[in-house]
């Protein structure tokens, strides 16, 4: 039986805050795109570096190739992390994960790390043991079409880990797709700037969480989530400062992103670094 379930029936709502809504125990520590400050965001060496570095939850970028397969890639164009042109939602799968990442971070002596597939991250995933928020970047157009792929794929790759997977996107019609035909599923909004309707968002779509922008987030606006939704998970990216982490923890944050996770941990998850 598939962990998150398709369903035909229509979601129920769910009372303010999100206090019904599927949660996902996070850390306060996420690694961004991996781990963003040690290997090429985004790919396998990433997710391995985050391991190593005693995260247990990591965030990863999904968007759909030509064919609507899903690789993880932050921006819509192949350039900035390849170094060559291209368009990832034109561009074939076959082709996009035959790229070689630029190699940047400490790893950059290592072995070339190509553009990976979800199923390949997924696979690396389960056997890591991380938990992964995979976030939902559609292709312009063809929105409401890679959650249900997405989700086939968890299903595939971590059937048995419940609790380990947290859906994100800012596109409010992926995440109703993903809503749809996973009822079980955490999910969670993210914001540039937060919407004056977040409220009625989290209940529509059950929202466990909402990820908010920290050059523009507003401790006014925390101090008021925080106060509204008592329950409400509030995750901030990208944090990359030992202060600010601080900062955000005394105002009742939930969770932050961040490329350089190591700097960050509590000692105690440092000191248990694998290798
Ligand atoms: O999901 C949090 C964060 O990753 C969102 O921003 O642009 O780094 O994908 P971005
Ligand atoms: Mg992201």
């Amino acid at each position: 039986m598939a962990f998150f379930r398709r369903s035909s029936r229509q979601h129920a709502t769910r009372p303010s805050g999100g206090s019904l809504a599927p949660r996902a125990p996070l850390p306060f520590v996420i690694g961004h795109r991996g781990a963003a400050g040690h290997a090429p965001e985004n790919t396998l060496a990433s997710i391995r570096a985050a391991a190593q570095l005693g995260c247990t939850w990591v965030e990863l970028d999904v968007r759909p190739t030509a064919d609507g397969r899903p690789v993880l890639m932050h921006d819509a164009d192949l350039d900035r992390t390849t170094g060559r042109p291209g368009v990832v939602e034109s561009t074939p799968f076959g082709v996009v994960v035959h790229r070689e990442a630029l190699r940047t971070g400490p790893s950059r002596e290592a072995q070339p790390e190509r553009i990976p597939s979800l199923e390949a991250a997924l696979q690396l995933i389960g056997i890591l043991g991380l938990g992964v928020n995979l976030e939902l970047k559609p292709a312009a157009g063809r929105t409401a079409l890679l959650a249900p792929t997405v989700i086939e794929s968890v299903n595939r790759q971590l059937e048995g880990a419940p609790g380990r997977v947290l859906i994100s996107s800012s596109d409010r019609l992926e995440l109703a797709a993903a809503r749809a035909v996973a009822p079980d599923l955490p999910l969670a909004a993210l914001h540039r700037e937060l919407a004056p309707d977040w409220r009625r968002e989290v209940d529509d779509l059950g929202l466990c969480a909402l990820g908010l922008d920290d050059e523009h987030l507003q401790l006014r606006q925390l101090d008021q989530l925080r106060k509204t939704c008592p329950e409400l998970g509030l995750m901030v990216f990208t944090v990359n400062t030992a202060h600010r982490a601080a900062s955000l923890a005394r105002r009742g944050v939930t969770a932050i992103f961040s490329d350089i996770p190591d700097v960050l941990l509590p000692p105690s998850q440092q000191a248990s670094r694998a290798g």
